[in-house]
């Protein structure tokens, strides 16, 4: 039996959530681990196109029923592809799709499903697909979820390269530090809904603008000056630009307690800098160290601070993509 499978990484803001919807940039980096995978194989030739989501136990035949919460994104992927693609046929193939990366966790889980499941089904039948489209793609079933996101997740996923992203302007790759660098991930294990949280925060921006307006444009300026940082390798600067974007992020009240102890907790133990990362309110934090010995020590401390998972990673980029 003929399949195609293909993964997509996940993703982490290292700085500038959350300003970026309000135009200013964000330093954003796809991580090697946890990643997306999905795989398309050959059914029966007049079969209708079944979705097997291997995370819920779950299979939906796009020929039956509407989709539900769940399956939306997969009935909006099979649409778009057909409909853009000719040689993608209405049956005959299976799709099957799992995620290591939490629901809900600032990491990107749902565009990165979105990304693998387009690069299966276009592997498969061949149909020629540049980054920037598949991340055009990714977008669109982005906004099902999550009303008018900046577009960061769709495009550093789809890129796979670290990125300074600044919604409606030429995308700024960034070039790889030679010098080494690791970063560790506590999940809270509180799930959130990003739409739910960005619209809370318009809603705070709309009642006092000026407060607002001066601590996303102060985060976007740290997001610039983390650029410079990250290309030089210099990480105990980027260090400090995090943890000042924490407190930016408290300000702007997307931070949680949970968070706020991981993040103490990274930086006894010997971070550089850390922050939460994505919308906030639980999901996940993210810390910068140095080395391998010092992950280790962070992702205990983090684990003994209640962190319901740790994990240590390093970033993709196009020469390893
Ligand atoms: C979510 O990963 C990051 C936010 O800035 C929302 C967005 O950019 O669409 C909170």
């Amino acid at each position: 039996m003929r399949s195609l499978s293909a993964s997509a990484p996940s993703k982490l803001i290292l700085l500038g959530e959350h300003a970026v919807v309000y135009g200013h940039p964000a330093l954003a980096v796809a991580l090697r681990h946890p990643q997306a995978q999905a795989t398309v194989s050959e059914a029966g030739r007049d079969a209708a196109v079944c979705v097997e989501l291997k995370d819920f136990s779950l299979r939906w035949n796009s020929g039956h029923g509407a989709p539900t919460a769940v399956t939306r994104s997969f009935a909006r992927i099979l649409e778009m592809s057909g409909r853009r693609f000719k040689a993608v046929p209405e049956r005959g193939w299976t799709l099957s799709v799992s995620s290591d990366i939490p629901l809900g966790c600032g990491l990107g889980s749902g565009a990165a499903v979105s990304c693998a499941a387009f690069q299966a089904i276009f592997g498969y039948f061949n149909v020629p697909c540049t980054p920037q489209v598949l991340s055009d793609m990714v977008y669109e079933v982005e906004k099902l979820h999550h009303g008018t996101p900046s577009g960061i997740d769709n495009t550093v996923i789809s890129m796979g390269r670290p990125v300074l992203f600044r919604k409606g302007e030429a995308m700024r790759f960034l070039s790889v530090p030679k010098a080494p660098f690791f970063l560790v991930i506590g999940y809270t294990g509180k799930a959130h809904k990003t739409s739910e949280i960005v619209a809370e925060v318009a809603k705070a921006k709309a009642a006092d603008p000026a407060k607002y307006d001066a601590i996303f444009k102060e985060i976007g300026e740290l997001s610039s000056r983390g650029a410079e940082a990250f290309q030089k390798g210099l990480f105990r600067e980027l260090g400090k630009l995090m943890c000042r974007n924490q407190e930016l992020l408290e300000e702007l009240g997307v931070s949680s307690l949970e968070l706020e102890n991981l993040v103490r907790a990274a930086m006894e133990a010997g971070a550089f800098g850390a922050k939460l990362s994505g919308a906030g309110r639980g999901g996940c934090m993210a810390a910068l160290v140095e080395s391998a010995d010092s992950a280790a020590r962070v992702r205990s401390a983090l684990e003994s601070s209640g962190a319901a998972m740790s994990i240590v990673t390093e970033i993709l980029h196009h020469e390893n993509a």
